[in-house]
């Protein structure tokens, strides 16, 4: 474990990487966090463009974020005396969005003379799962897919994290939304997808699992890195083949998850198998995915491991997973300043460099 925090705080977290604007008060250690409150406001508005539009994106967050925070203070019974420090999402993620919550939690904190803490958003889906299950403690291998990103780690301590594998393209999030496009289903795609596939013949489309081969050896570059663009390019082939779309899009929508599922089921087990793990911590919006969950938790019990997902309220992008890893960093000393700044891609922190690949 990391250093403990000693005695108990409560953080006011803010996340506004993407389209959420949401604000949540967390209390406890890292060990025991405690969830008072948590507001999430979803910003439908980019439904109508297929994708999220940045500029407009800001502007939505802008509005949201004064009444989005109070309305999480009043959930929590709380005034801001009650509130130890502000944290906030402040990397990785569009600019313009970041931008918003991090010059409110710069102006909160310095008005309410209270500590200031940038959260890296992949280091608070890591954290999430912890709030509803307090045996997601490392050491444990996680994956955490969104629409962003896909990375593969091993999580030998809170702030200790060896990056084994990510995607060379697409994040998983996207080849569900990229897929869902293809196939005439709303964005974002991933929740369409899994409902029609559900009523799909698995026979049908057998698409193929990118980099994953029976050859593969510890130590080839591929081991744990995933590819989904050349999944794409097969269900836009079959698309373009299908004399019926309207029959066929269950079955390639189950062709497409069954091959995504069995990549990334099989490049967890890889991992948590050659560090000795037995516990499996999924994240992001993906691990919304009950078939995935369900495959994972399959093949863990195998040999006799353990997969914990979140439920899609904190798997999906929120501030309660910011506050929770902003008690873990403010246990550590981490303080941030006026000069804290929103970045569109910053590494995680606490990444190991010397990353051996078995235990
Ligand atoms: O973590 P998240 O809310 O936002 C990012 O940080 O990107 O993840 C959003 C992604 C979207 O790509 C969405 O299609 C996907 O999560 N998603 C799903 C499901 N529910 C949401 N993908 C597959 N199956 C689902 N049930
Ligand atoms: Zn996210």
């Amino acid at each position: 474990m990391g250093a403990s925090v000693r005695e108990s705080l409560r953080v006011l977290a803010l996340e506004s990487s993407c389209d959420e604007t949401s604000a949540s008060v967390v209390s406890g250690t890292p060990q025991a966090p405690q969830l008072e409150s948590l507001v999430i406001l979803s910003q439908d508005v980019h439904r109508i463009f297929g994708g999220v539009v940045p500029e407009i994106a800001s502007r939505e967050h802008l509005t949201a974020v004064v009444p989005v925070t109070q309305q999480a203070l009043t959930d929590a019974g709380r005034t801001w005396d009650d509130i130890d420090a502000i944290a906030v999402t402040h990397a990785p993620g569009l600019v313009g969005a970041l931008l918003v919550g991090v010059s409110y939690a710069k102006a909160l904190a310095a008005m309410l003379d209270k500590p200031l803490l940038g959260i890296h958003h992949m280091e608070g889906h890591l954290f999430a799962t912890a709030l509803e299950h307090p045996e997601a403690e490392p050491p444990f291998t996680a994956l955490l897919i969104s629409g962003g990103h896909t990375m593969l780690l091993d999580v030998p301590a809170w702030g200790s994290y060896r990056l084994l594998g990510a995607t060379r393209d697409d994040a998983a999030g996207e080849a569900f939304d990229k897929t869902a496009k293809l196939l005439g289903l709303p964005y974002p795609g991933g929740k369409h997808i899994e409902r029609l596939a559900a009523e799909g013949d698995p026979t049908r489309f057998k698409l193929p699992r990118p980099m994953l081969h029976g050859g593969q050896r510890v130590g080839d570059p591929d081991y744990y890195d995933v590819s989904f663009s050349g999944l794409k390019t097969a269900v836009l082939l079959a698309v373009r083949a299908s004399d019926d779309l309207t029959r066929d899009t269950p079955h390639i929508a189950r062709g497409f998850q069954d091959a995504l599922i069995d990549t990334l089921v099989a490049k967890t087990i890889r991992a948590a198998k050659a560090h000795g793990r037995t516990r499996i911590v999924l994240g992001g919006g993906v691990a919304c995915n009950k078939t995935l969950v369900a495959a994972m938790t399959t093949a863990a019990a195998a040999f006799r491991g353990t997969v914990y997902a979140p439920t899609p309220r904190l798997a999906t992008d929120n501030a309660a997973m910011i506050g929770a890893a902003a008690l873990y960093r403010y246990g550590i000393c981490q303080r941030d300043g006026a000069e804290l700044n929103a970045h569109s891609g910053l590494p995680l922190p606490g990444l190991l460099v010397d990353a051996p690949t078995t235990a």
